[in-house]
């Protein structure tokens, strides 16, 4: 069990101005924020970020996506925060998504789903190191 976590507010959340909201839930859910940075993919970053799904069907769509517009990248800390934090974003999928997770309010569709969160501890780690250099995450 780790204590951290990284999510990123997806491009779609960006855009309709949910960022505070979705905020407003990490942290109501017990969440510190120990670094936060707003910023926008490239295409070419974003592939490097979803490289695990590169064979998949939707990868172009996905990357795509991703690079369209700001999101706003975290480091997180709870205890057991990667899986907590997966059960309070819900299913990828908004309509499997269960009632009052931040996908079930916040997604449209299963390619726009509003956030990232890491699905273990060793990726938690990978992904912060992606988006913050080792001085950054105190
Ligand atoms: P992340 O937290 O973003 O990693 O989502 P996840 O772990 O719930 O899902 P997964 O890692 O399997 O997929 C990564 C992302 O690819 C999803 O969050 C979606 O944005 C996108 N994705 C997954 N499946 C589909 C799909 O069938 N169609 C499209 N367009 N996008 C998909
Ligand atoms: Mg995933």
């Amino acid at each position: 069990m780790s204590n951290r976590t990284f999510t990123m507010i997806k491009p779609d959340a960006t855009q309709k101005n949910n960022t505070g909201a979705i905020l407003q839930m990490i942290n109501a859910a017990g969440f510190r924020i120990v670094a936060m940075k707003t910023t926008k993919l490239s295409a070419e970053k974003a592939g490097e970020f979803y490289a695990v799904h590169a064979a998949r069907p939707f990868y172009a769509e996905l990357v795509n996506f991703m690079s369209s517009g700001p999101i706003t990248a975290a480091i997180l800390e709870k205890e057991n925060a990667v899986d907590d934090f997966r059960k309070l974003i819900g299913a990828t999928n908004p309509a499997e998504a269960a009632e009052g997770t931040i996908r079930k309010l916040y997604a449209s569709s299963i390619g726009e789903n509003a956030i990232h969160g890491s699905d273990s501890n060793e990726n938690a780690v990978i992904e912060g190191d992606f988006f913050f250099s080792k001085l950054e995450q105190f």
